[in-house]
């Protein structure tokens, strides 16, 4: 049980053993999170937001630290599965126009004649691309490789169905694509602490996105189940509030994805390119 009374946050287990946190602690703010974003979840807030007019369905807390791994990456392609509404391709497309390089690979099932038509005359549109079907068909990846030139820099985020061997398949389907340094990223896994919420599935516990990512790093030790570091931070939570736990995969440098020598030729190549004449030139 959790009470809160004034500033303290108490935390009481079922043998009465409780722990009290002033609020101003990480561990208060940690649990008062946790039952912000369940009452999120109940009330279904993240079905609240636009991004450049189009709905998101996503906690605006992950897009900003979706935006910081992004502009860390600098992918010349993001591919997300499950578009919805269209609204988390345009954010990306978005952060595409604005750091002057990529483009966007949206794919889905079932894409609405309305929402196709508020993504394809969107002002972004010229950065983004649909592909039709199921996306952890052997199809529709063929489709996507298509469309992704050799040794473009890749990241890939799984958006669609969040049902465990789904994703699994998602990952074993699209982590080729992914580059040394950049993600694969695995949405979603709230739902493990989500079974008995409204709107859930009894074994959401065991089938969801953070078991599959879980499963897939511990057999893929080319990637690593990483919590990207907050390149900014003056205060004291060190944590992500998050719908996405245990989601970041990242493909580890030696030995796997394009050397690095080859990411130059395509960084060179990419600047042939009028949107990618204003990249910025890091050291890694
Ligand atoms: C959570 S919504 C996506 C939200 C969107 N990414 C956003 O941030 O606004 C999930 C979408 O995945 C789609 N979907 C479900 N199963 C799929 C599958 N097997 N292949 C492709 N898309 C699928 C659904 O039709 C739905 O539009």
């Amino acid at each position: 049980m959790i009470t809160i009374d004034g500033n303290t946050v108490t935390l009481r287990d079922s043998g009465d053993l409780c722990r009290s946190f002033d609020i101003g602690t990480p561990e208060a703010f940690r649990i008062l999170s946790g039952l912000w974003l369940r009452s999120g979840w109940d009330n279904k807030y993240v079905y609240s937001f636009t991004w450049l007019g189009r709905p998101v369905i996503q906690l605006p807390e992950d897009m900003i630290r979706l935006q910081e791994a992004i502009w860390s990456v600098e992918p010349d392609v993001i591919v997300e599965t499950g578009v919805a509404h269209g609204g988390s391709l345009i954010f990306c497309a978005s952060l595409c126009r604005v750091m002057g390089r990529g483009r966007v690979i949206g794919v889905e099932i079932d894409l609405r004649p309305h929402n196709r038509n508020a993504i394809e005359s969107h002002a972004l549109a010229p950065l983004i691309t649909l592909v039709d079907g199921d996306s952890a068909s052997a199809e529709t990846v063929a489709k996507v490789r298509k469309k992704i030139r050799p040794r473009e820099r890749v990241m890939v985020l799984l958006d669609s169905s969040h049902a465990k061997d789904h994703v699994r398949r998602e990952l074993e389907a699209y982590a080729p694509l992914v580059a040394a340094g950049s993600y694969i990223v695995a949405m979603d896994g709230i739902m493990a602490t989500l079974a008995g919420a409204p709107r859930s599935r009894p074994d959401w516990g065991v089938n969801n996105p953070r078991q599959a990512a879980r499963e897939f790093a511990a057999a893929h030790g080319e990637f690593e189940l990483v919590e990207p570091a907050f390149p900014f931070n003056e205060g004291s939570i060190r944590e992500r509030v998050t719908y996405w736990p245990d989601a970041f995969l990242r493909r580890r440098a030696a030995g796997h994805g394009p050397p690095p020598e080859a990411r130059q030729v395509a960084r060179t190549a990419g600047k042939a390119n009028p949107r990618s004449g204003t990249r910025r030139s890091r050291a890694r």
